[in-house]
């Protein structure tokens, strides 16, 4: 999505900077683990596929991603973008008839950052951003059935059970944007920040070049 496309998210814990070419070698390692695809529902994709894939998210309208970055590594900036990288975030139109409805797909990919609230930072930044940017009115996540995790993460952001599919093992949950997800989403609001992405991104390389006359 092009909307997003200069947008950075600042949070508590991370920051959310839209999907570039520079992020791609990463996030293939990633989705060549066995658990994450089955965690994801992902199928692994070569190198030369996963280019593709980055440039149909940037140019295609109905998907928005943001990789999720370690705020404290990314405050260094001795250390390389990729090298911040810790998961992703992604809004898909799935209705073209209703462009209101967005499923949401959420990934901390490194393990040992899970389990520590980036999940649910990430979750209730990304869903602030789709209700505030995009007009979003109504979320689904489709999770496997045994990942308990993820279904207890989106109960404390008042998803409940929509369908249950006994053929691919999943659950899909959903909520609609009322008065009381809102209280939950927006509530003390200065826990993120916007900023544009490409002057935030010169500012970190300039502050790495070697001092010279
Ligand atoms: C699911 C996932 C996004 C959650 O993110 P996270 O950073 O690990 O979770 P958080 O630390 O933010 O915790 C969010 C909630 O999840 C639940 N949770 C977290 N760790 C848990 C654990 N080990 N066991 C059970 N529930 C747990 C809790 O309800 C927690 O809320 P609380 O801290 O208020 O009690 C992350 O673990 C992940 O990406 N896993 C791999 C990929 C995946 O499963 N994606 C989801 C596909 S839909």
């Amino acid at each position: 999505m092009r909307i997003n496309e200069d947008i950075l998210l600042e949070g508590q814990k991370v920051v959310l900077v839209p999907y570039n070419a520079d992020h791609v070698p990463r996030y293939h390692q990633w989705m060549s683990s066995p658990d994450l695809q089955k965690l994801t529902a992902s199928e692994p994709l070569t190198l030369e596929q996963e280019y593709d894939m980055q440039k149909s998210w940037k140019e295609d309208n109905d998907k928005c991603t943001f990789i999720v970055l370690d705020k404290q590594k990314w405050a260094d900036p001795s250390i390389p973008e990729e090298g911040c990288m810790v998961g992703d975030v992604n809004i898909f139109l799935t209705d073209p008839s209703d462009p209101t409805l967005a499923e949401l797909e959420i990934m901390i990919a490194v393990p040992c950052y899970r389990g520590k609230g980036l999940g649910k930072e990430v979750t209730r930044m990304m869903m602030c951003y789709g209700i505030s940017m995009l007009g979003i009115k109504k979320f689904e996540v489709k999770i496997g059935l045994d990942n308990k995790t993820s279904i207890a993460m989106f109960k404390k952001f008042h998803f409940k059970e929509l369908t249950v599919s006994e053929v691919f093992q999943e659950v899909t949950l959903g909520v609609t944007v009322n008065e009381n997800v809102r209280k939950v989403l927006f509530g003390n609001m200065d826990f993120m920040l916007q900023r544009e992405y490409g002057k935030a991104r010169d500012s970190r390389q300039a502050a790495n070049q070697p001092f010279s006359l």
